[in-house]
């Protein structure tokens, strides 16, 4: 996969050195290209941005050195025989990110950032190349930061690690919290390793018993356990058919109940149950 990011803040992008994603780098899974957005100013001041049409406070970023280094970054790409660039555009009033996203994102073969500052972009960019890219506009959680390198980061570190070869074990993110498939939707339970016993704490018996059923039973009830206490809205979301009777007795226990829609909702008086 290839993967460029365009920032005033190059050196913001050094974490994408670093472990996981620096090891995908360093084994020629992911190509990254990081461009300095002001290489495309021509002024003293190297200026990206300018005060907002419509007046306001805050300043916007301009569309000149966003069209250069974007045309330049995507003609690199095509000339290294990169193809099907998806213009990733990290937003505050974008989609939010999720791993159903990630896993999206990760089979596309480039990805094109463009963390902003200021107020954002003049929007004129982002419609620009709407006609010409797949454009996803992306949040990654309901708050402001001052700029969307961190966002590049967090989006690139989930998609990363979904290509293959990237984790060492194929399967680790098969149980992960939001993973599709059996365990979707849920959070994942509690881990636990070595030494089975600390400051007076055992591990759950279950976990020794050898007997991998009970073993995914017990999994599977814990899941529904912090899923029900941390994020009940991801349970009401299910569809009924993806619970079995284990599911339906644990979670009458914690609280949910069928509605005739078929779905599990939180019967109002659980939480203080
Ligand atoms: C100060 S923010 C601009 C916020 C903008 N005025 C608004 O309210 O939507 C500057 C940049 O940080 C990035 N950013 C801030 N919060 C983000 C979030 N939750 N998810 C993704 N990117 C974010 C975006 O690139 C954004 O353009």
């Amino acid at each position: 996969m290839r993967l460029d990011v365009v920032t005033i803040f190059p050196e913001y992008l050094e974490p994408l050195n670093v472990s996981l994603v620096g090891k995908a780098r360093a084994r020629g899974v992911l190509d990254v290209h990081v461009h300095d957005l002001r290489e495309w100013t021509y002024d003293r001041h190297n200026t990206v941005d300018d005060t907002p049409y419509g007046g306001g406070p805050g300043m916007v970023m301009k569309t000149e050195p966003w069209g250069e280094a974007l045309d330049t970054s995507l003609a690199d790409g095509y000339e290294a025989g990169a193809h099907s660039p998806v213009l990733v555009v990290p937003t505050p009033s974008g989609r939010p990110f999720t791993q159903e996203l990630a896993v999206e994102l990760s089979t596309e073969p480039w990805l094109l950032f463009t963390p902003a500052r200021y107020e954002g972009i003049d929007r004129r960019v982002i419609d620009e190349y709407a006609t010409r890219l797949r454009v996803v506009e992306v949040s990654i959680g309901d708050y402001v930061l001052a700029g969307g390198e961190a966002a590049v980061l967090v989006i690139t570190e989930a998609v990363a690690r979904l290509l293959p070869g990237v984790l060492g074990n194929a399967e680790s993110h098969r149980d992960d919290s939001f993973a599709p498939g059996a365990m979707a939707n849920l959070l994942e339970g509690p881990v636990f390793t070595k030494p089975p016993e600390w400051r007076g704490r055992a591990i759950p018996d279950v976990l020794l018993s050898g007997h991998h059923g009970k073993i995914a039973r017990w999994r599977r009830d814990q899941a529904f356990a912090r899923t029900a206490l941390n994020r009940p809205d991801l349970i009401e979301r299910c569809e009924a058919s993806a619970f079995d009777k284990k599911d339906r007795e644990i979670l009458s226990i914690l609280g949910f109940a069928p509605e005739p829609g078929g779905r599990f909702w939180r019967r109002p008086t659980a939480v203080e149950e």
